[in-house]
């Protein structure tokens, strides 16, 4: 049994995410979420919101937790113990930007290997980028994100609940 590690922005966690870390469950036989923060990107969410949004995703999936990191990925490896980072791509330039990214923490950390899965079947167009788009204009992103999600981000204010849809 081996731990992976699966660090992202999760603003939000998709259902793409979902199905990685599924996958990487069967991969590997544990899975740490690790909500984490890309020192170029601003986020929509704050890291407690990508850090609830994520832990509502993959509710209920065994061998499965979720954390929220703000230092480097390189060092959470070792703290985290993880065997493997996973990481998903769905297209040339996602695995590009992901190449650069293994071969910069590996270089820093010979522990920290990382595997790259192609996006699951049929969610090649499921992306955080997607589902915020959505959010901005108030739709629910349903097929994007896990339907908890949508009820917390209706919670939240942050989508018109059912009584102002009427
Ligand atoms: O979902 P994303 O935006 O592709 O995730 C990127 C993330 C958060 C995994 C990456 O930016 C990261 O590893 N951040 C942690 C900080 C770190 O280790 N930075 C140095 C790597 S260049």
């Amino acid at each position: 049994m081996s731990i992976a590690l699966i660090p992202g922005s999760f603003d939000p966690m998709t259902l793409g995410h979902l199905d990685l870390v599924r996958r990487a469950v069967a991969l590997y036989g544990e899975a740490v979420v690790a909500v984490m923060n890309n020192e170029g990107k601003s986020y929509d969410h704050t890291m407690e919101e990508r850090l609830e949004m994520a832990k509502l995703t993959v509710e209920n999936i065994p061998h499965v937790r979720v954390v929220a990191d703000s230092g480097l990925l390189v060092e959470l490896v070792d703290r985290i113990g993880a065997d493997v980072i996973v990481k998903g791509v769905r297209n040339d330039s996602d695995r590009v930007y992901e190449e650069k990214m293994a071969a910069w923490n590996l270089a820093h950390n010979p522990r920290a290997k990382t595997v790259l899965l192609s996006a699951g079947a049929g969610l090649e167009a499921v992306s955080s980028t997607a589902a915020r788009e959505k959010l901005r204009q108030r739709i629910p992103p349903h097929g994007l994100l896990a339907e908890r999600v949508i009820d917390y981000l209706i919670g939240k204010g942050e989508l018109p609940g059912e009584e102002e849809n009427v």
